[in-house]
């Protein structure tokens, strides 16, 4: 073979290497090309080197050195592309992107419910009520019988109650142990503050409150309630009604827009005793009487069953439901909507 073939032959082995490597798009591709070009037994370069027996012995140096040239061209055509796809490894194609939008953390905040108990402790505070707790596991005396609701009263049927025990007979006496129960009403409390401590009292307390009611859309087996007890001397009436305007006007805002409504009632830890109303117009404008819960004065059998002298001293005391003015204040209607823990319903609020 003449020496210029020779070196045209390399010379476009050279290019077509040089554009095949170029064009792999991945390893299989890759290694074909390898093959093809740089293969030991039937590669293309292989075969032309076969052509350098043929060149004439004056010309095998210049053929010799040029076959090394394109040899090592082709090669390092090969080392790039390699290099090229391993830099494309799926390791490294999943590496981060800043310029992407972030996965935002979800922040939590606080239960419908838990606003409504801080925003009415908050407004009952500066209205001068210090907030107490009471266990949510109490016993006869204090869930009834100091509260002037006797053995043979409705309110005590096991059927009424979560008794935690066999409900017993005689009744409870301060002091005495069990049979226990989850508190049906926050006015186990009046009696523990009063119990321990002189008059003047003027506290609040809001937490659970347990009965078997099935749950529908007004009811709902566990439930919040705000108790307040005002024990002092000359307590009337008509405090009790202020403190429950200033209470209702503060929580739902507008002097105008918020009223209060005594309806006669019958509590027996209370006399005279009332239903309490509302009536607010929301920035819907919807407005109607709301009941809110029962009021009245702290019937003297109950002062008599703390220790206290009901010629001394007088007392209103009240116990409205949470959920209601949570319910309200937000449009809820159904109060399950609240303990089903929807996040994409609580976090409206
Ligand atoms: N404890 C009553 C209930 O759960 C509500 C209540 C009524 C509380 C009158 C009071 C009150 O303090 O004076 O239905």
């Amino acid at each position: 073979m003449a020496l210029a073939d020779f070196l045209a032959t390399l010379d476009s082995l050279a290019q077509e290497a040089e554009t095949a490597f170029l064009a792999v798009g991945d390893v299989v591709a890759l290694e074909n090309a390898r093959v093809d070009f740089l293969g030991a037994k039937a590669g293309k370069l292989r075969q032309v080197q076969k052509g350098l027996g043929s060149v004439t012995p004056a010309e095998k140096p210049a053929a010799g050195m040029r076959f090394n040239e394109v040899k090592n061209l082709v090669e390092s055509a090969f080392a790039t592309a390699q290099a090229r796809l391993s830099s494309a490894t799926p390791e490294s194609r999943e590496s981060v992107d800043v310029t992407l939008p972030g996965k935002p953390r979800r922040v939590g905040h606080l239960h419908p419910i838990t606003q409504t108990i801080r925003s009415m402790k908050e407004i009952m505070g500066r209205l001068g009520f210090t907030a107490v707790e009471g266990p949510e596991i109490e016993d006869e005396w204090h869930n009834f019988e100091a509260l002037n609701i006797p053995l043979v009263h409705p309110a005590r049927d096991p059927l009424e109650n979560f008794y935690l025990g066999v409900a017993k007979d005689p009744p409870a006496e301060a002091g005495s142990p069990g049979p226990f129960l989850l508190r049906s009403q926050t006015s186990t409390v009046q009696i523990r503050v009063m119990e321990s401590t002189l008059p003047p009292v003027r506290i609040i307390s809001l937490g659970r409150v347990y009965r078997p009611d099935t749950a529908d859309a007004t009811h709902y087996p566990m439930f919040h309630q705000i108790e307040g007890l005002l024990v002092d001397r000359g307590v009337t009436m008509a405090d009790l009604k202020s403190v429950l305007r200033m209470f209702c006007q503060s929580y739902f805002g507008g002097e105008d827009e918020v009223h209060i409504r005594f309806r006669p009632s019958f509590f027996p830890f209370t006399e005279p005793s009332v239903e309490v109303d509302m009536n607010w117009r929301d920035a819907q404008g919807n407005a109607g009487w709301m009941e809110m819960g029962g009021a009245g004065m702290v019937d003297p059998n109950v002062l008599r069953a703390v220790g206290y002298d009901p010629e001394e001293v007088t007392g209103f005391a009240f116990g409205l439901g949470v959920e209601r003015v949570c319910m309200r204040q937000h449009g809820i209607t159904d109060i399950r909507a609240l303990y089903q823990n929807d996040v994409r319903f609580l976090e409206q609020f």
